[in-house]
């Protein structure tokens, strides 16, 4: 664990992360990382870690629900997980994604599901996703006084519409996604999600904007990253995407411990007399 006096996150501070503490990082130039949270011992230890954003991804379609894809996931199976994770913690700024379908349709629909995020499940702030499309729906959250962070670049929710999990800004389509971040910078989002986009187009938006963005599959040129925790630590298996980089073997740290305390039941050596009342 690091040491917690020498840790330059925010989160070392006594209070909560607020969206000035990510804006000064950025003006010091700073890099931050961003982390997913779905329950409430993850959100703990990452808090714990030093992690000054916790995202309640709508990836919990994947990672918790067992879907194939982001799309499944409801309003209703979202609440919950980002209910867990903001009482876990203390200091971490929870992000709350708002899932497909639930705020594409309007503005007003945004904004009703947004608010159901921060009442009923206590985030800070939402994430959506999309392009221009959505201006209307950030200018409506953030005329609310609700924090609103825009993921550009490859969204998972339109991975149908995208021909699939394709990366996104390459040539000329360099210059239009320039101009979305602007667009949403001037419209009032808090911070930039980029994903799957050429590292030298992400570092471009994030000179061209002074809001924050955060990457994944987006180079080291953004002022914070961001992965999937069960991607970071080695939980999931099978084929990674290549920016994807594991820290740790959690998939074998837990399949040992299993499979000991399987032969430990068998053999009779647990429970033992200091188990047993
Ligand atoms: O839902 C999610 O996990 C995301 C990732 C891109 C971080 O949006």
């Amino acid at each position: 664990m690091p040491d917690q006096h020498n840790a330059p996150y925010p989160t070392r501070r006594a209070g909560r992360v607020r969206l000035p503490h990510l804006q000064e990082m950025k003006t010091r130039g700073e890099k931050w990382a961003m982390l997913t949270a779905y329950d409430m011992y993850s959100a703990a230890v990452f808090e714990e870690a030093g992690i000054p954003v916790l995202l309640v991804g709508d990836s919990a379609g994947n990672n918790v629900y067992g879907h194939d894809s982001t799309l499944a996931v409801t309003v209703e199976e979202l609440i919950p997980l980002v209910r867990a994770v903001s009482r876990a913690t203390q200091r971490a700024l929870v992000i709350a994604d708002l899932p497909f379908g639930s705020y594409q349709g309007s503005p007003e629909q945004c904004f009703h599901t947004a608010v159901r995020f921060m009442k009923e499940g206590g985030a800070h702030a939402i994430k959506l996703e999309g392009g221009l499309e959505m201006l209307a729906q950030v200018e409506r959250l953030v005329a609310s006084g609700i924090p609103v962070m825009v993921h550009i670049g490859f969204t998972p929710q339109a991975e149908h519409q995208l021909g699939g999990y394709r990366v996104q800004g390459k040539g000329d389509d360099a210059q239009r996604l320039v101009a979305v971040a602007r667009a949403f910078e001037k419209a009032g989002a808090f911070a930039l999600l980029i994903e799957m986009v050429p590292g030298d187009v992400a570092a471009r938006i994030t000179h061209a904007v002074s809001i924050p963005t955060v990457g994944i599959g987006a180079g080291s040129g953004c002022d914070g990253q961001v992965l999937v925790w069960q991607d970071m630590a080695g939980l999931r298996s099978g084929q990674l995407p290549r920016f994807v980089k594991q820290f740790a073997d959690m998939r074998k740290v837990l399949g040992d411990a299993a499979q000991e305390f399987a032969a430990q039941v068998a053999s009779g050596e647990f429970p033992g007399p200091e188990h047993t009342f």
